[in-house]
């Protein structure tokens, strides 16, 4: 983390540790009373106090709370195992709701006591730098644990992004005749396409949870013209070119970036690199990189599986298919990263089969 730049810009050199070091000693033996301060001061918090099943879980909160304070903050030890000390502070507030205005109010209350002692001991010069470390080292660990807490809550929000897309994945699966392994195998394609076309790693994972959701908008296209066999109409076509659009009114336009990915993808993974796509005929860069990469390997592995009203072609035709396709369907440069990805695109295949795939 950006732990040490901020060593650094706080200014917690050795001569401040070894300060709060020197002096610990005269407030480690007022410690029982400013803990009882401190929990006084909790206790008329109603929903603070709620927060302990009994006296026996705040007495452990309170054995914690001095262990750290006393074996990292107020003797200025920042070693690894601090990181681990407020990462697990920081959890422990994240996962029982605590707001962070009760941790710092906290350190208010116990610096009040303490500089009440150490004015009690020290004067002068000797005094103000010991003040200013205090200071220094209880911002340090307020913003350590503030940007871990924060991370805590960003990860909370990442994952619940995730599952909310991965259950509209699914609702759609109820209502298509493509099958949740064909969903799999072309979310992991795309993943696969796009590092080898230089996206970063999260990108790539972002697009693997995003494309799932390419054809949700069939879940608006009715059954008789979804589920027909043989060939559709030019009016039943005319209907179902209406699913990404349809897509992109189900999935929120939230600020989210794996919910936009998704929206985009189905919005656009019909698009075609020469304009002659649907559904606004984008044409070469103008249509999203995400839209281009679902539109390859969603075409592959459709062509590649069996379906009840086609046979599945070979991975030599399939990918023959998108070699003429490829400046007219498909972006001519993605085709060539797929193209040699073949062995990974392969093994993708064999490892997630249709399940009643031979
Ligand atoms: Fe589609
Ligand atoms: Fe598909």
């Amino acid at each position: 983390m950006i732990f040490n730049s901020w060593l650094k810009f706080l200014s917690m050199t050795h001569e401040s540790t070894a300060i709060l070091r020197r002096h610990w000693g005269l407030f480690e033996p007022h410690m029982d009373q400013v803990m009882d301060a401190l929990y006084d001061r909790l206790a008329q918090s109603e929903g603070t106090m709620s927060l302990f099943s009994g006296p026996l879980s705040q007495a452990k909160a309170r054995e914690r709370q001095r262990h750290y304070w006393a074996t990292y903050i107020f003797v200025g030890n920042f070693d690894p195992p601090y990181e681990q000390a407020a990462r697990a502070v920081a959890m422990t507030h994240f996962k029982l709701g605590v707001d962070l205005q009760i941790y710092t109010g906290a350190y208010q209350i116990v610096l009040e006591a303490m500089t009440e002692i150490v004015c009690q001991h020290l004067d002068g010069v000797e005094l103000g730098a010991y003040l200013s470390a205090l200071h220094r080292t209880v911002f340090l660990d307020m913003g350590v644990v503030s940007a871990l807490y924060y991370e805590s809550m960003l990860e909370r929000q990442r994952s619940l992004a995730n599952e909310l897309n991965h259950a509209l994945a699914r609702a759609g699966e109820y209502r298509d005749n493509e099958t949740g392994a064909h969903i799999m195998r072309m979310a992991k394609m795309c993943k696969a396409l796009a590092l080898a076309a230089g996206c970063t790693r999260p990108w790539a994972e972002m697009i693997e949870v995003a494309a799932p959701l390419h054809d949700v908008g069939k879940i608006g296209i009715p059954d008789k013209i979804l589920l027909k066999q043989g060939q559709l109409t030019d009016s039943e076509r005319t209907v179902m070119r209406h699913h990404p659009e349809i897509g992109g009114n189900i999935i929120p336009d939230h600020s989210s970036e794996v919910i936009q990915m998704a929206r985009c993808i189905s919005v656009t993974h019909h698009e075609k690199w020469d304009g002659s796509g649907y559904p606004a005929g984008l044409k070469g860069d103008a249509i999203p990189l995400a839209g281009r990469i679902a539109a390859i390997c969603d075409v592959y592995d459709a062509l590649v599986s069996e379906r009840p009203y086609k046979k599945a072609w070979s991975n030599l035709e399939a990918r023959q298919f998108l070699s003429e396709q490829s400046g007219q369907h498909f972006d001519p440069e993605l085709v060539g990263y797929f193209l040699e990805l073949a062995p990974t695109i392969d093994r993708i295949q064999g490892v997630y089969r249709d399940p009643m795939a031979s």
